[in-house]
């Protein structure tokens, strides 16, 4: 099973996938916690690139392409192995991710975000999405936060430091995904406390795993 986690700069999902990895414990499943971009070796390499703010004159193609890249070794590496092994893998981040921010925000041709996703994912495919949605003004000011006390990385907040604009269309993005697959996506109210949202992401999680 693949379940993964996605939402604009500051939605919680740190907080939430540890939330998932305890309740996978106390419920006896065997669970592993990965990331894109970075769930590799060589994917925190494409994602120190991708994250460095120095990096601000990234060509959105070149950026598409190392998301893809990224996602390649991690279906390969990690995920499609742990899947094999019978484990439940937990995904902060996938390919809706590159359908928002690369298509819906930066506005590359979807067409070619879908095929490329398509290559790189294979018979890989989620069966449910929790998108942690919030406002962008809220998101923002949770990141910043997070950015200036220490337990965000200050060296990759290339996204953080995009306009407001940009993460309303990645909201957007989001929401209008969510539209067209209501079976797989699951939207959560983000802006409520962490234990009111992890309630709801554990009354899908019941529902699935039973
Ligand atoms: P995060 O690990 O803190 O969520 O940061 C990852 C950033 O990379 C986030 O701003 C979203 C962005 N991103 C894309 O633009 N496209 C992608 O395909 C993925 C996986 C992430």
């Amino acid at each position: 099973m693949l379940i993964t986690l996605e939402g604009i700069e500051g939605s919680g999902k740190t907080t939430q996938i540890e939330y998932m990895a305890a309740y996978f414990r106390e419920t006896g499943h065997d669970c592993v916690i990965t990331k894109e971009p970075g769930g590799t070796g060589i994917g925190e390499k494409i994602r120190a690139i991708l994250l460095n703010p120095e990096n601000h004159k990234m060509d959105p193609l070149a950026e598409l392409l190392l998301y893809a890249a990224d996602r390649a070794q991690h279906v390969h590496e990690i995920i499609i192995p742990m899947q094999r092994a019978g484990k439940i893998v937990v995904c902060d981040r996938f390919h809706d991710s590159t359908t928002v921010y690369q298509g819906f925000a930066r506005g590359l041709d979807m067409g070619l975000i879908q095929r490329l996703n398509a290559l790189v994912m294979g018979d890989v495919s989620p069966d449910v999405t929790f998108v942690l949605d919030l406002p962008v003004e809220l998101g923002l000011k949770r990141a910043w936060k997070q950015i200036q006390n220490g337990s965000r990385n200050e060296a990759e907040t290339r996204f953080e430091n995009e306009k407001r604009q940009f993460h309303e269309k990645v909201r957007n993005g989001y929401l209008t995904l969510a539209l067209r697959e209501p079976d797989r996506f699951c939207v959560v109210d983000a802006a409520k406390a962490p234990d009111q949202v992890r309630a709801a992401i554990v009354e899908r999680l019941n529902a699935l795993v039973k």
